[in-house]
């Protein structure tokens, strides 16, 4: 009697379960809002089985022993996401060209993207090439595009007598923005670079020049400008914009509640719960507060708690270097970014942006 009393809970919460999710999923549930379960059916696809993903996101091949990251779903609180589906993805996007514009951050995103496809769909013949900075992966049966353009800051960096400049005002690379169907930006990391790895010499705000400036003001500036940008010449009825919000690194232990660890070696589980002990990143209140002051719809991938919950997610010693080039930024793959993408499609499954 106490079985059965308890498989009737069990089937009658699966029910429940079951209810919720088609309700939620519609409308009403933050679906970026929930915790990080541990299931079996995880990861989402074989990474082997990804023939172009780059060596410094395919950790199994570049020895990482343990295996529990791969188990990780994402559930939020209020609702159940839709299981990806590679196969309906193809058919729902045809002929449709999907951007991720952004750092090496976008390219993790990107790489996800077209790993989660491929494996679901491992007889449709693709392409895959490279012109500059610019990535494509296509589906020719399909003519379905899923690119990515590297561009660290969104703004322009243009080279003077004086020395490269990082223009907060200017954005001559949007020309290639136009006429896409999906945008997905992201922009931060190259912000706080200093020294060798600071790309520009000054930074220029209309006719002014600064050898420096708050750098979390200048990102503000930058945003505001390309907000403007969007803002003025994308029609909302053709493209829809989404920002991939600030992907969190984890090279401090404390942010995370453990004070001895010095960075991200040797982390093989999430943070327990829904909250980060160090609370919301800076450069995530700026993001937010730029899209709230644009008039057309921008959609945000509120990706950033969810992934300070996953210090266990980064490569570590496993991505491009070793020791030599601990890697605490970027994602193992699969992993954390095939989530973001979950969302990005549960996203472009509803009609609405907002
Ligand atoms: C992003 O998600 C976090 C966690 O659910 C939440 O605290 C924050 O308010 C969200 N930000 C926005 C702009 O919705």
């Amino acid at each position: 009697m106490d079985i059965f009393g308890i498989s009737t809970l069990v089937i009658v919460l699966s029910l429940l379960h079951h209810v919720h999710g088609d309700v939620t999923s519609t409308k009403g549930c933050d679906i970026f809002q929930g915790k990080w379960v541990y299931d079996a059916s995880y990861p989402l696809y074989n990474s082997a089985k990804c023939s172009f993903i780059e060596k410094e996101f395919d950790c199994l091949k570049n020895g990482r022993p343990d295996k529990y990251y791969l188990k990780y779903r994402w559930q939020p609180t209020g609702c159940s996401l839709t299981r990806f589906n590679g196969q309906d993805f193809l058919q729902r996007f045809r002929g449709k060209s999907i951007m991720f514009v952004g750092d090496s951050l976008s390219l993790n995103q990107w790489q996800s993207l077209t790993c989660m496809l491929h494996t679901a769909n491992p007889h449709t013949p693709y392409k895959l090439f490279r012109i500059g900075g610019l990535s494509t992966f296509t589906f020719p049966a399909y003519n379905v595009k899923v690119m990515f353009s590297r561009n660290a800051f969104l703004v322009d960096i243009i080279a003077t007598k004086a020395g490269r400049v990082l223009k907060l005002d200017s954005i001559e690379s949007g020309k290639m923005w136009k006429g896409i169907d999906f945008l997905i930006f992201n922009t931060w990391h190259w912000w706080l670079h200093s020294g060798r790895k600071q790309p520009w010499d000054l930074i220029q705000e209309g006719n002014r020049l600064y050898k420096d400036m708050d750098r979390l003001v200048a990102y503000k500036k930058g945003l505001n400008t390309w907000a403007r940008w969007i803002d003025t010449n994308l029609d909302p009825k053709k493209t829809r914009v989404f920002f991939q919000g600030v992907s969190p690194d984890h090279n401090n232990g404390g942010d995370w509640g453990e004070p001895t660890a010095k960075h991200c070696e040797g982390q093989m589980r999430p943070v327990v719960g829904h909250q980060y002990p160090a609370g919301s990143h800076p450069a995530e209140l700026v993001v937010e507060r730029v899209l709230h002051s644009m008039s057309k719809p921008a959609y945000l991938l509120n990706v950033t708690t969810l992934s300070q919950l996953r210090k266990d997610g980064h490569p570590s010693v496993y991505g491009h270097g070793g020791h030599r080039d601990m890697d605490c930024s970027h994602w193992c793959l699969a992993g954390v970014p095939d989530t973001w993408n979950q969302l990005l499609y549960a996203a472009l499954i509803k009609r609405k942006t907002n």
